[in-house]
């Protein structure tokens, strides 16, 4: 597991005393980006591990949705998209799963289910493929981290 126990129940705290500020982008879908809330603890040490794991000290940050916390309940999902690129340099995205739904949510790169536990981190070439989420189901939600990059 990338991130610890302690680490998903702080985010996951977090996200639902912020959730009333994250900003609503589509169907029981919302997202509050961290420099703009306050990152909490858990959040920057996650930050400072994908860097170090992936050997991205130096790297921009991506500078439209930087680092955010993606919040989707039943019914969500993320629509097939690729996100914006910038300066000859590829949007990368490095999500954590911080809550699971029940179902669901599930996230798809160029057609594939990645295969993701609570607490699992994976890596989206957001500029450059295609990605989704499938529709989240049950009464739990499906928390994200996602940290973004221009590599
Ligand atoms: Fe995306």
């Amino acid at each position: 597991m990338f991130a610890s126990t302690e680490q998903l129940n702080q985010i996951a705290s977090w996200a639902e005393e912020h959730k009333h500020l994250f900003k609503p982008n589509g169907k029981s879908r919302q997202y509050g980006i961290f420099s703009v809330l306050g990152y909490p603890t858990a959040a920057l040490e996650l930050r400072n591990k994908i860097i170090e794991t992936y050997g991205l000290q130096g790297k921009k940050q991506e500078p439209m949705f930087q680092d955010y916390c993606g919040y989707i309940t039943e019914g969500g999902a993320i629509h097939e998209h690729s996100d914006p690129n910038q300066d000859g340099l590829i949007h990368t995205r490095f999500n954590v799963m911080i809550s699971k739904p029940v179902a669901g949510g599930v996230p798809v790169q160029n057609g594939k289910e990645i295969s993701v536990e609570e607490g699992d981190v994976w890596r989206c070439d957001a500029g450059v493929v295609k990605h989704w989420c499938t529709e989240v189901e049950g009464n739990k939600p499906r928390i994200v981290c996602s940290f973004g990059f221009l590599l």
